[in-house]
């Protein structure tokens, strides 16, 4: 394969996933990297601080949905593949405003799958044989399972419930299409809750260490119960590192990490490390436990009960499987938050502080 000298042409590069996928993509001496981002406030070179001088990495900023600089970008680079990370990613964020949603998810993997088949069609013989187009997607898309169902294969029904999982649902089906109408050497991979480093705190993990660390109350929505299937970043991009190697052109995989965990035990076992790690004591000298910040609140609108993976397709066919427990994984996260005060405070800034008004203010939080 021609995967040495080429670049890989990455999109959401600054967000949480992808930038964690840029920054092993060149540890792993894969060769050169095209990063397109738009930087929303999800997106943040901060993250990329690493491989400021790294010349194998481009950072352009800009759309997925700018069809123009797109189709630049393809001209120029001449990538060997392209993964899709751009997106609107926050389930809350959809309910209170699902338009950007709607435009990046949807109309925006539109357009770079559009430029994509154009630049693919173009390719000699041998260079369009071995393009890929791998669309990074979730879970969500399957529904919500009932307790003790069988975990999400990649033939189970879609059946979104929120406008964050139909966004995402819509981009599937478009990516599907481009295989089996236009041949374009698609791969899509289905994975769970993502947890590590450079997570913005507004999701459940990184807002829970966030919270404790300034004392303030950890939001539980509705009873605590709702599973999800927990993933230590790094196996995700090991995983899409794989399937860009080996995946078959028009198949999807479910990647997952084998920890269901309800959303209780996991803001429990937050607080338990925590608690070890950075104690808090009083005046009094006696410990108080972070378990105590725990608050139930409001329960999201649509909120689904439990999603968990059965990853057994990828493991079988291409040999993967996640290396981190939830235990081993859990605590190299708090770890790194713990380390990295500066990067928190950094993205908390004013405009995560409206948010945070605006989802929680009327939960009484
Ligand atoms: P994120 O919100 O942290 O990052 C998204 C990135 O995309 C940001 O850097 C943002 O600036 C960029 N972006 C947004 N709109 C864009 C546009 N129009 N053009 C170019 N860039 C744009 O998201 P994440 O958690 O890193 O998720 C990455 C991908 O993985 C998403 O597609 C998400 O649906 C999927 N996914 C996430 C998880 C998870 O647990 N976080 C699990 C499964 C799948
Ligand atoms: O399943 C994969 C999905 O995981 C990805 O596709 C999404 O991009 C990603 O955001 C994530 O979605 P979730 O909605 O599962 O993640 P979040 O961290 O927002 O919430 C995890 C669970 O915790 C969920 O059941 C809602 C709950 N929760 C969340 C927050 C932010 C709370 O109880 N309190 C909170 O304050």
């Amino acid at each position: 394969m021609t995967m040495i000298s080429k670049p890989i042409f990455v999109t959401g590069g600054a967000g949480f996933i992808g930038s964690n996928f840029v920054l092993e993509w060149l540890a792993c001496g894969k060769g050169p990297v095209v990063n397109l981002d738009k930087l929303t406030y999800a997106g943040n070179l901060a993250n990329l601080a690493n491989i400021y001088n790294d010349s194998r990495h481009t950072f352009v900023r800009g759309d997925i949905a700018d069809t123009k600089l797109v189709e630049r970008l393809f001209a120029e680079h001449r990538p060997f593949a392209v993964v899709n990370f751009a997106a609107e990613s926050h389930v809350d964020r959809s309910i209170h405003g699902p338009g950007d949603f709607i435009q990046t998810n949807i109309v925006g993997s539109f357009r770079l799958l559009e430029a994509a088949r154009a630049y693919w069609s173009g390719l000699p013989e041998g260079e369009r044989t071995s393009f890929r187009f791998l669309h990074v997607s979730t879970d969500e898309v399957y529904g919500s399972l009932e307790p003790g169902a069988p975990a999400f294969q990649e033939s189970h029904r879609y059946e979104p419930n929120s406008p964050y999982s139909a966004s995402k649902a819509a981009a599937d089906h478009l990516v599907r299409a481009y295989y089996r109408t236009y041949g374009l050497p698609v791969l899509t991979t289905n994975c769970s809750n993502n947890y590590g480093p450079y997570q913005f705190p507004e999701k459940l993990i990184p807002l829970c260490i966030h919270n404790a660390l300034a004392g303030k109350p950890l939001p539980v929505y509705g009873d605590g119960q709702q599973i999800r299937d927990w993933l230590y970043v790094a196996d995700h991009c090991s995983a899409i590192r794989r399937v860009i190697e080996a995946g078959q052109p028009g198949e999807t995989y479910n990647i997952g990490g084998y920890n269901e965990k309800t959303n209780l035990d996991v803001v429990q076992t937050v607080c338990k490390i925590l608690d070890e790690l950075k104690p808090v004591t009083y005046h009094s000298s006696r410990i108080t436990p972070y378990a105590s910040l725990i608050t139930f609140v409001k329960d999201r609108p649509g909120h689904d009960r439990r999603y968990a993976i059965d990853a057994r397709k990828i493991e079988r066919e291409l040999g993967w499987r996640p290396t981190e427990t939830f235990e081993t994984g859990i605590r190299k996260t708090v770890l790194w938050y713990l380390d990295n005060t500066n990067w928190v405070g950094n993205v908390t800034s004013g405009a995560y502080r409206e948010w945070t008004a605006k989802q929680y203010g009327d939960r009484g939080v």
